[in-house]
């Protein structure tokens, strides 16, 4: 079955420090955006791509991808994403991908699909969680160590049957900082599959000295 792609990447990237929304920040001569896309492309999943913009470049995104579908995005995530799926034809399966992931490998989009295909309405990859995890209060204070083994970092894509997602969405509190959140709040079960450090979120200044790394290390 056809796979919509939906990519948001309509955020202002201010942590990043720079003075352009980070899907257009350059890494190594393509932008973060072209870099997304092309790493969707590549991975084989028969699907059609969706690019959600800040509205004054929508028409700069369809020139640099012209293989996506562009449209203007919204204040939070979940519009942007939303608009997105607006647009997105009538494929049966719906990934939701951060723009700011670029460097995620072929492999982790076809382990979602293919959990989606077998039979799971909503997935998500994810990663067991290296550093020791403290809650802390407003003045600095430990309040407590939180057993980390069943932790998960969680990152995208994340797909969805079309139903899935569209329900989810239709109930948006404006609190989850996921697609999968929106799903688990209405009684969606959510499974994960095996993540990749490399579908890391550039979205500060480090990550985006990571990123300019590998960029040259594969360029090498
Ligand atoms: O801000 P954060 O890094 O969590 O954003 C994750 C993704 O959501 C980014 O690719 C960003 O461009 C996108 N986004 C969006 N519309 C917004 C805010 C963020 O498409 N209003």
């Amino acid at each position: 079955p056809l796979t919509s792609v939906i990519i948001p990447a309509a955020g202002s990237g201010t942590r990043l420090g720079l003075d352009q929304p980070k899907a257009f920040v350059d890494l190594g001569g393509s932008t973060i955006l072209e870099r997304c896309v092309h790493g969707v492309l590549d991975a084989d999943i028969n699907a059609e791509v969706v690019v959600v913009v800040p509205a004054d470049l929508v028409e700069h995104a369809a020139a640099l991808v012209p293989s996506a579908v562009v449209v203007a995005g919204g204040a939070h995530r979940s519009e942007s994403v939303r608009a997105g799926i607006a647009v997105s034809g009538n494929a049966d399966i719906v990934l939701v991908h951060d723009a700011a992931r670029p460097f995620t490998p072929p492999r982790v989009f076809r382990a979602v699909v293919d959990a989606v295909l077998a039979g799971h309405r909503a997935v998500v990859p994810g990663l067991p969680v290296a550093d020791t995890l403290k809650r802390v209060d407003g003045s600095g204070r430990v309040l407590d160590t939180v057993d980390r083994e069943p932790l998960r970092a969680i990152q995208t894509p994340q797909g969805f049957t079309r139903d899935a997602l569209i329900a989810a969405h239709a109930d948006d509190s404006g609190l989850a900082t996921d697609d999968a959140g929106l799903a688990e709040r209405i009684g969606i079960d959510v499974h994960v599959v095996a993540g990749d450090p490399l579908a890391f979120k550039i979205t500060t200044p480090w990550d985006l000295r990571i990123a300019r790394d590998l960029v040259q290390e594969v360029a090498r």
